[in-house]
């Protein structure tokens, strides 16, 4: 072989690994842009909060979001949970009691279509989606009483789906605790 077929023949095994390694390199930038589509697409489609699943065909027969578990509660170790259920166009309860000063643990789910709730002026806000269990943790720093609308296009009524929240003084909400009940400040 002559020098200049030498110097030929080593110049096509370097662009043949060249182009190799183009061709790699190549899969893995599509492989990363492929695995940012597909969870970037998968967190759009999820609840904001938590992701924890209920079935919502038996919210009504079983479980934490049947209707007599529904209100707030005062666990033994100090915890108040508010539990909510929205549908086609209110909230269960209506009128929602928690306690200032103090840690409060929504959660809610919906019966039927995506709703949301605001509380007031508060940082205390979700979207509600059947399914889903949306939770979050706040706490309310001032007592008083609050509107809590359906921020969510739910349909024809969604303009008239709003519930009530009543941030009692901690003494009095821990007095009303105590019986161990669901607590609510709906007119019985
Ligand atoms: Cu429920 Cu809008």
């Amino acid at each position: 072989m002559s020098d200049s077929a030498a110097a030929h023949a080593s110049e096509l095994v370097a662009v043949a690994a060249e182009r190799r390694w183009a061709w790699i390199v190549g899969a893995i930038i599509a492989l990363i842009v492929v695995m940012m589509v597909v969870t970037g697409l998968h967190w759009a489609s999820m609840p904001p909060s938590r992701v924890e699943t209920i079935d919502a065909k038996t919210l009504h027969l079983r479980g934490e979001f049947v209707e007599s578990n529904l209100g707030t509660t005062l666990a033994a170790d100090g915890k108040v949970t508010a539990r909510l259920v929205a549908q086609q166009y209110s909230f269960v309860p209506q009128c929602i009691v928690v306690p200032e000063g103090m840690p409060v643990t929504f959660r809610a789910t919906a019966t039927d279509v995506i709703h949301g709730f605001v509380v007031g002026t508060t940082n205390a806000n979700t979207m509600v989606i059947p399914g889903f269990v949306a939770t979050f943790t706040t706490t309310f720093n001032k007592s008083g009483e609050h509107l809590m609308p359906c921020h969510e296009y739910c349909g024809t009524g969604h303009e008239a789906m709003w519930a009530r929240v009543q941030v009692l003084p901690r003494d009095e909400f821990l007095a009303r605790a105590r019986s161990g009940e669901r607590l609510s400040c709906v007119a019985r």
